[in-house]
C-alpha cells in the first residue's frame, strides 16, 4: 500500500462548509417541511450582470469561428483582462504594476491555498484568529504544523486573536514570522483594515523580512473610499506582499471561477544556499507546471466587469447585498444581539446569546428559525462564542430570515 501524506490526518474534522451542508441536509431529512433559508456559505445568488452575459455570448461565438477560436491561453491571463485589471483595480488608485505581475487564476481559494507551496516547509506561519480555514488547513497539509491541541490550535502556527478589544484587526506581532496571512475586508469577521493599520503591518513585514499573503477577495464591498483596497497602496508593500483578488463575490463568479494574484517582482525569498530568489519566478514556474489558464470565455466575462455597463451593474449587485447586510445588522440588533461588521463586507459577525457555543447556536437557530449561518468556531478557536451571517441571498429571504429571528429572540 502507498504511504499517504500523514499530515492530512492532523486535520480537524471535515472542511467547514461541507460539514454545515451535511448538518443542514440531516436536518431537512428529519424536517422535510422546514422552509430553510441559507445565510451560511457566502455564495452569490443574483444572476450574472447583463454586460457579463453579453460578453460571454460573444466569446462563445468567437469559439465557433476558426479565425477567432482559442486553444490554450497565453499563460497568466489574456492581455484584454490583465490590462483592465491594471487600469481599474490599480492605476485608478495610484498603483503601478507590470502586466506579468498579474496571474489570472480560477479562484482566490485555490491561490490562497496553493501559494504556500513556493515557500519552505520550515517557514513559520501566522494567522489572525478567527480566519478563513483554507490558510490553516493548507499549511497543515504541507507539513508546516504539528497536531492541533484540544482548543484547535495547531502547533507551529502563531494565532493572533482578532477580538472585540482590537476591533477584530490585531496589530502585528512583536516577534518575526516568515508568512503572515491577512484578509481585508475580513472573512469571517467583516472588519476592514484602515490605511494606518495596514501600514503598520507592511512596516512590520519589511522590518522583520516577513511575507504578507494578503487576501482582498472582498475589496469591492468596502464602502469608505479612504480605506485601502489593495495592499500596494501602502508604500513598500511590493517588497513584502502577495495579493489575491477575486471576481467571485464582486461579480457573481463563484460558479464561473475567475480571480487573480499579484506577485511583485521586488518580492524576494532566500534559498537554502543563502541566495536571494525571486518569488515571482517561483510562482510563475508553479503555475506553468500545474495550471492551464482560465477559459477564454470566462476571461471575456471577467473583462466585461470593467466595461462601463459592467462596472455600473456589478456595483448595483454589491449595493444590493450590502443593503441586505444593513437589514441583517439592524434586525439582529433590534432582536437584542451584539453585532459587528456588515459595513465593508457582506458578513455580519455576532456574539452568540447567553454564552452559547457557536455550534449550539447553529443548531438552535436552525431548529427555531430554519435559518442557516456559520459557527464562528469553524473559523478558529477565537471564533468560539460568535456566529457569521452572510448577506448573500434574495431580499425576500433576508427579510424573512430577520423577521423569524426577531420573532424568536426579541425579549
Ligand atoms: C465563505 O463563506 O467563507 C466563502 O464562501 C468561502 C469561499 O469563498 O471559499
Amino acid at each position: 500500500m502507498a504511504h499517504i501524506n500523514d499530515h492530512y490526518l492532523k486535520l480537524e474534522a471535515g472542511y467547514l462548509f461541507p460539514e454545515i451542508g451535511r448538518r443542514v441536509r440531516a436536518y431537512q431529512d428529519a424536517n422535510p417541511d422546514a422552509p430553510v433559508i441559507r445565510l451560511g456559505i457566502g455564495d452569490v445568488t443574483l444572476p450574472l450582470a447583463p454586460a457579463i452575459v453579453a460578453a460571454l455570448h460573444d466569446a462563445v461565438e468567437d469559439m465557433s469561428r476558426a479565425e477567432d477560436f482559442k486553444g490554450y491561453g497565453p499563460g497568466q491571463g489574456y492581455p484584454f483582462l490583465v490590462e483592465a485589471i491594471l487600469e481599474h483595480d490599480f492605476r485608478s488608485r495610484g498603483v503601478e504594476l507590470e502586466a506579468d505581475e498579474v496571474f489570472v487564476s480560477d479562484g482566490s481559494k485555490q491561490d490562497s491555498g496553493n501559494i504556500q507551496e513556493v515557500f519552505g516547509t520550515d517557514c513559520s506561519v501566522l494567522v489572525t484568529d478567527p480566519v478563513y480555514p483554507v490558510y490553516v488547513d493548507t499549511n497543515v497539509m504541507a507539513g508546516r504544523t504539528g497536531e492541533a491541541d484540544g482548543a484547535g490550535y495547531y502547533e507551529g502556527i502563531q494565532y493572533l486573536p482578532a477580538d472585540e478589544a482590537n476591533g477584530f484587526v490585531p496589530p502585528p506581532p512583536e516577534g518575526r514570522v516568515d508568512l503572515a496571512y491577512l484578509c481585508s475586508p475580513n472573512n469571517p469577521t467583516g472588519s476592514a483594515m484602515t490605511r494606518e493599520q495596514l501600514t503598520a503591518w507592511v512596516e512590520w513585514a519589511r522590518r522583520s523580512d516577513a511575507v504578507i499573503l494578503f487576501d482582498a477577495a472582498y475589496d469591492a464591498f468596502i464602502s469608505d473610499p479612504a480605506l485601502p483596497r489593495s495592499i500596494y497602496e501602502i508604500p513598500g508593500a511590493k517588497e513584502c506582499a502577495i495579493e489575491m483578488r477575486s471576481f467571485s463575490k464582486r461579480a457573481g463568479f463563484t460558479g464561473m471561477r475567475c480571480a487573480y494574484t499579484i506577485v511583485p517582482k521586488e518580492l524576494r525569498g532566500r534559498a537554502g544556499n543563502g541566495e536571494e530568489v525571486s518569488i515571482h519566478s517561483l510562482w510563475s514556474r508553479r503555475q506553468a507546471t500545474k495550471f492551464n489558464e482560465v477559459p477564454y470565455i470566462i476571461q471575456r466575462g471577467a473583462a466585461a466587469v470593467y466595461s462601463q455597463e459592467g462596472q455600473t451593474q456589478t456595483a448595483e449587485q454589491v449595493a444590493y447585498y450590502m443593503e441586505n447586510a444593513r437589514r441583517v445588522r439592524e434586525g439582529l440588533s433590534a432582536a437584542g444581539f451584539t453585532v459587528f461588521a456588515g459595513v465593508h463586507a457582506p458578513y455580519i459577525w455576532l456574539r452568540t446569546p447567553d454564552g452559547l457555543s457557536s455550534w449550539d447556536f447553529f443548531d438552535l437557530l436552525l431548529d427555531k428559525t430554519h435559518v442557516v449561518g456559520t459557527p464562528g468556531s469553524g473559523f478558529g478557536p477565537a471564533g468560539e462564542g460568535y456566529f457569521r451571517i452572510s448577506a448573500f441571498n434574495s431580499r425576500e429571504n433576508v427579510n424573512e430570515a430577520i423577521a423569524r429571528i426577531e420573532q424568536t429572540f426579541r425579549s
